[in-house]
């Protein structure tokens, strides 16, 4: 609209004015806020900006591919992909304290980003190399660092994803969203041309996957845990509440599966199963601070259930997560 439409602009001239004729690079996660701001900057300078996206094979079924045809296919930004999983998954081979593993990733990341910059600066591409680091920070992120309000979860769990990376490189900060709130980045990434699934997704942690494979990850578990949980996905969106005529994706804050790395018995045909099992876990929340667990229809469950256990080789049994937080964390590690 008229209004997004003239915030839009005056975006895109501080950023050229920021910019001037330097280069930017952004680590690009297929979240809500790196998106968005791609997207913006990308809108600015072009070619100036090169996104790197570390695929480090903790994601959604397919997810690297979407994000991919996005940046790179409809929106023309330059987009390298780093298909970092094997080295990923080597360093977690074994581990299964849920920090070490946050914090294993966490380090990798960095890793993979900082690689890929020096090897930018090299390539001679066109490239001088990057002078700026653009970040997605949005307000909240800027207030809860200044210390006006604690995030408590943080003090639980690490939350890092990409901190500490400016200083690591050396590079100046750019970050156009820093006085957003959420929803209007949202908006903002719709006016740009970012599909509303993208915008309106779910949240979802740096470490992906990997937090929600309980104890070791390993490649076999996050390839069934991905299939089980774009069935659990596809469901909610595709299941409407009558009462509101919103989908059951848009009535919760956040939606997941976990891999459960034990098995149990089952049954099917003539035969004996002996496989894993999964719990799903939707709540609603306004914070994430605190958080219900969502009362789904059984319908709706018991349709998630049928095809997991028939359309997934390897699950064969899936619960739902009925605790809320507290004093359950909304992932389970
Ligand atoms: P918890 O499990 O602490 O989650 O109730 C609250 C919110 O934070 C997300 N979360 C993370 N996000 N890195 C992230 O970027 C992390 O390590 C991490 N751990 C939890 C979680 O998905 C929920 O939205």
């Amino acid at each position: 609209d008229w209004i997004m439409g003239d915030y839009i602009e005056e975006a895109v001239q501080k950023i050229r004015e920021q910019v001037g004729n330097e280069e930017v690079i952004l680590g690009l996660s297929g979240g809500v806020d790196s998106s968005v701001a791609a997207a913006l900057i990308h809108r600015a300078i072009g070619d100036q900006l090169t996104c790197v996206f570390v695929d480090h094979g903790l994601l959604r079924l397919n997810e690297g591919d979407m994000v991919m045809d996005m940046f790179a296919g409809k929106l023309h930004a330059r987009v390298i992909r780093v298909d970092a999983s094997e080295l990923f998954l080597g360093q977690l081979a074994g581990v299964t304290d849920p920090e070490k593993k946050r914090k294993i990733i966490g380090g990798l990341f960095v890793d993979v980003f900082k690689a890929e910059a020096e090897k930018l600066k090299a390539s001679g591409q066109g490239h001088k190399g990057a002078t700026f680091l653009a970040q997605g920070t949005i307000y909240p992120d800027v207030v809860e660092s200044g210390g006006t309000k604690t995030k408590k979860a943080t003090t639980i769990k690490s939350h890092h994803n990409v901190g500490g990376l400016p200083e690591q490189l050396g590079l100046k900060l750019l970050e156009p969203l820093r006085e957003l709130f959420k929803d209007e980045v949202r908006e903002l990434g719709v006016a740009l041309g970012l599909p509303p699934e993208m915008v309106y997704r779910h949240p979802f942690p740096g470490p992906g996957l990997g937090v929600r494979i309980l104890g070791e990850v390993r490649k076999d578990y996050a390839d069934l845990l991905r299939r089980a949980d774009a069935i659990f996905i596809e469901e909610l969106r595709n299941t409407r509440d009558e009462a509101t005529g919103k989908t059951w994706y848009e009535l919760t804050s956040q939606a997941f599966t976990v891999f459960l790395p034990v098995k149990s018995v089952g049954v099917m045909g003539d035969g004996r199963t002996y496989d894993y099992v999964v719990a799903l876990r939707a709540v609603q929340t306004s914070d994430f601070m605190t958080a219900d667990w969502a009362e789904l229809p059984y319908s709706l469950l018991k349709r998630c259930s049928g095809r997991i256990i028939n359309e997934v080789r390897g699950i064969n049994r899936v619960t739902y997560d009925v605790s809320s937080k507290p004093p359950a964390t909304i992932e389970w590690e």
